[in-house]
């Protein structure tokens, strides 16, 4: 397998822990794991008792229950648990892509959904959105790119890095268009819940179709990256279960302890969603006044969705040299970069 640097990654591993200030989190706050075990009475004694041997390679029945409790129609044996998205992508691609098939990847996207795609030697066509139409979603574009050997079409809906959502129009006729070619969409929903107005939340892409797959993780919405736990929710059972026989090659199973603490986050979700949606609603008011007062400097679509947004440095320089001046004394200014 050839795979690319993941330079994003690599950059946060060089600044992530050591900048006095941090602006380029991808995730909503976190909070302690006796903040967790306060949730619930009981839980704390519950969580020392919790046994730490291996548990079932597609999640703990209960962990399971508990994911599927977020979607309509969906049931427990619709979920394969994962450590945390980043496994969902990489044994999604592995398990379903090869080199005789075609991948298209909606773009600028997370950097491994890209990556991973074409490190499984499959042929990856990027469906571009672009800044400069205020990141519209082009179908036309998405159509033309369309193979008789297309296998799967990846979205990202909220979407990193611009923090917007798909309209439901849009969302209702890429499904369409890959139902209508048994192509299989694997549909990034890591910020799903997080929407600003949750009454513009999207069905999920497993319960509209069949041959979709839903990919969530308690690391964005719900703030806690450090369980390193997420999911794939799937109706295709058949396409779950090579995704399942890929993961046995990873992990074999999920930690017991993120399984536990997973479960408890998730029976309290409503809790842990409405800080975080509190929080972010707050602090985008007072980023967007900032972006607005150096309009000088800056530009952006203003997010609708998830605690992110992506905003254009104007002035013609180097933005990898401006964040690595600017590190010395602010810390990482990557949430400038733009195509
Ligand atoms: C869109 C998207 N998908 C997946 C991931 C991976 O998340 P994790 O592995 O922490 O669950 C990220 C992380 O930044 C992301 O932004």
């Amino acid at each position: 397998m050839q795979i690319k640097p993941f330079r994003i990654e690599q950059y946060f591993g060089k600044y992530e822990f050591t900048a006095k200030y941090l602006l380029s989190s991808s995730d909503a706050e976190s909070r302690s794991i006796r903040e967790l075990l306060d949730l619930e009475p009981g839980a704390y004694e519950r969580f020392l008792d919790h046994w730490c041997g291996y548990t079932e390679s597609p999640g703990a029945p209960w962990v399971r229950e508990a994911v599927a409790g977020i979607y309509k129609e969906v049931l427990r044996d619709d979920v394969l648990v994962l450590s945390a998205a980043e496994e969902g992508i990489f044994v999604l691609y592995h398990a379903l892509a090869a080199p005789k098939d075609h991948v298209i990847v909606e773009t600028p996207c997370y950097e491994s959904s890209l990556e991973v795609a074409r490190s499984t030697g499959a042929q990856v066509s990027e469906w571009r959105r672009s800044a400069k139409n205020g990141w519209a979603h082009d179908l036309a574009a998405l159509e033309r790119l369309i193979q008789p050997n297309t296998k799967i079409i990846y979205i990202n809906t909220p979407h990193n890095p611009t923090g917007l959502l798909m309209s439901a129009n849009v969302f209702k006729q890429v499904i369409a268009l890959a139902a209508s070619r048994g192509i299989i969409v694997f549909s990034d929903e890591v910020y799903r819940e997080l929407e600003h107005d949750p009454r513009m939340r999207l069905p999920a892409a497993c319960e509209v179709y069949e041959h979709a797959f839903s990919l969530g993780s308690m690391s964005k919405t719900y703030g806690l990256p450090g369980l390193r736990l997420g999911w794939l929710v799937s109706r295709d059972a058949d396409l779950l279960q090579r995704c399942l026989d890929f993961k046995y090659y990873t992990t074999i199973c999920s930690s017991a302890p993120s399984e536990f603490l997973t479960a408890l986050a998730l029976r309290h979700r409503g809790e842990l969603v409405r800080r975080n949606l509190e929080m972010v609603r707050r602090n985008l008011a007072l980023l967007d006044a900032f972006l607005q007062l150096r309009s000088d400097l800056f530009e952006w679509v203003k997010p609708n969705a998830s605690p992110i947004g992506f905003a254009r440095f104007k002035p013609d320089r180097d933005v990898f040299v401006f964040c690595r001046k600017r590190s010395r004394n602010w810390g990482p200014f990557w949430m400038l970069i733009l195509d």
